[in-house]
């Protein structure tokens, strides 16, 4: 890549843009009822077996082509894992692919040695071997698990999963997951493979695909008993794309983001725009008349396309506890630790995003080397936190565990960013020179291109702990550092 197609203005992109809606457009769909239960073997070593394996999956119903993704046990998306809150977890990966891969436990409170981050907690697993991931997982809240191994490719080929931790009393209220991806697929139906690695999309908003998933499947249709009250878990594991979806017909109340629970409230405007990574619990009442089939939308730019509906019952159910639809929900516990946290006391660092397409980058390290623009797009490093291109010799910062630590993030790039940081979660406690504290927890946030956005949270989690982009062509094209907790 040359400086002036730097320049040029986002022809990629649109161009994805534009055949993402033709395809969601015609007609290719054959809806198909959603079920993403898989089964789970146990050995008798307690251990749930998780195989990282091939499986052709079907995107455009039994009749259309096959499409060969990578899965945890032959599913995709992977065996939803429930676990219980403070419960131990057992769980072997088995590796039956060509290629090492890992498994990270995204946003769990984690014991650093089982974070899955090839290259930084451990090594990844070899084809034909296993790793054991035994871990406690501290918050009850909508996780997910994916691999974290050559991220750029394995992600965009499936290897991910939802993970709940369930609430120490069960619930009554039936839950709904809605697992959002898109797929970049020739016109075979196949994984698009030339685009996988292209530094162009790198250097741009990632590798978006041409077309989205909801739970492995198209136009999914999920049943809806009048006066009931559901609960919704999404999650948007897409490579780089940021989704942003509406319910018609249903107001839902919020009660959840990246797994921690908030005040619930209405939707603010912004609520169900999700970055890659980021989750929303939202309790939705089912206010509809029998038999009221109603679209849950997916929105670009102006534009709204169905991507999945509900559908209501003919009758009430028996069984359903019609609960009046104004009444707001009880917030649930939340478990992140406070007593400690202490904004005020902060060690502050700052963290400058630099590069990309239309960006201002003209040099950056690379292994204590300085490389000009030209030598970092043959390296495919072309993004840079403090002018230092994805090094992992050194953290960002150092920090004695229990001290609050402050990362004032600017954003000198043309790109927005899902910052990302491993083993806790943050608090937003500035954005463009205004603080506040609106008491939500994240472990994943968007950052727009010229915002200076900060992030606080509390390091008493001892390890090394990744941060990084999750626009994963980010991640991979040098927006990664990490963490040092001693
Ligand atoms: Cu969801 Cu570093 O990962
Ligand atoms: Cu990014």
């Amino acid at each position: 890549m040359t400086k002036s197609t730097r320049d040029d203005p986002e022809n990629r992109i649109q161009l994805n843009r534009r055949h993402f809606l033709a395809v969601a457009g015609a007609g290719l769909f054959t809806p198909t009822l959603t079920a993403i239960a898989g089964s789970v073997e146990k050995n008798n070593d307690g251990f749930f077996i998780l195989r990282a394996q091939k499986f052709d999956t079907k995107f455009f119903g039994d009749k259309g082509p096959a499409t060969q993704v990578w899965s945890y046990n032959q599913t995709s998306p992977g065996p939803v894992i429930k676990v219980k809150q403070g419960e131990k977890v057992k769980i072997r990966l088995i590796n039956e692919l060509d290629q090492p891969t890992t498994i990270h436990w995204h946003g769990i409170r984690i014991d650093n040695k089982m974070d899955g981050v090839a290259g930084l907690t451990q090594e990844a697993v070899k084809p034909g071997e296993s790793f054991d991931y035994e871990f406690i997982a501290p918050d009850a809240g909508t996780y997910w698990y994916h691999t974290h191994n050559r991220s750029w490719e394995q992600l965009a080929r499936g290897l991910y999963g939802m993970l709940i931790v369930e609430e120490p009393e069960a619930s009554p209220t039936r839950e709904i997951n809605l697992i959002l991806d898109d797929w970049r697929l020739d016109e075979s139906g196949r994984i698009d493979e030339k685009s996988l690695g292209e530094v162009h999309d790198w250097a741009h908003a990632g590798r978006l695909g041409n077309i989205l998933t909801i739970n492995g499947t198209q136009k999914p249709r999920f049943k809806l008993i009048p006066g009931e009250r559901v609960r919704l878990r999404i999650v948007n594991v897409a490579n780089s794309r940021i989704m942003e979806i509406k319910f018609a017909d249903h107001d839902p109340w919020i009660i959840a983001k990246d797994g921690h629970p908030i005040t619930p409230r209405k939707l603010n405007k912004d609520d169900l725009l999700l970055g890659p990574a980021q989750r929303v619990d939202l309790l939705l009442d089912a206010t509809q008349k029998p038999g009221t089939k109603s679209p849950i939308q997916f929105v670009d730019q102006e534009q709204k396309i169905e991507i999945a509906s509900f559908e209501y019952a003919q009758g009430p159910d028996n069984g359903s506890s019609q609960p009046p639809a104004s009444t707001p929900p009880k917030s649930l516990p939340i478990t992140m630790p406070h007593d400690k946290f202490a904004p005020l006391d902060a060690k502050a660092v700052p963290l400058v995003m630099i590069g990309g397409a239309m960006g201002s980058m003209e040099k950056a390290m690379i292994g204590g080397k300085m490389l000009d623009w030209r030598q970092l797009v043959k390296a495919k490093r072309v993004w840079a936190f403090n002018g230092i291109a994805g090094d992992l010799d050194k953290p960002l910062i150092r920090v004695k565990r229990g001290q609050t630590v402050r990362i004032d993030i600017i954003n000198d790039t043309s790109f927005a960013h899902a910052m990302h940081l491993h083993g806790t979660h943050f608090k937003v406690v500035a954005r463009n020179n205004m603080s506040f504290n609106n008491g939500e927890w994240r472990d994943t946030e968007l950052v727009f291109p010229d915002e200076k956005v900060s992030f606080a949270f509390l390091a008493d989690n001892p390890g090394k702990w990744l941060f990084h982009c999750h626009m994963i062509e980010h991640q991979a094209g040098g927006m990664v550092t990490w963490i040092d907790v001693v």
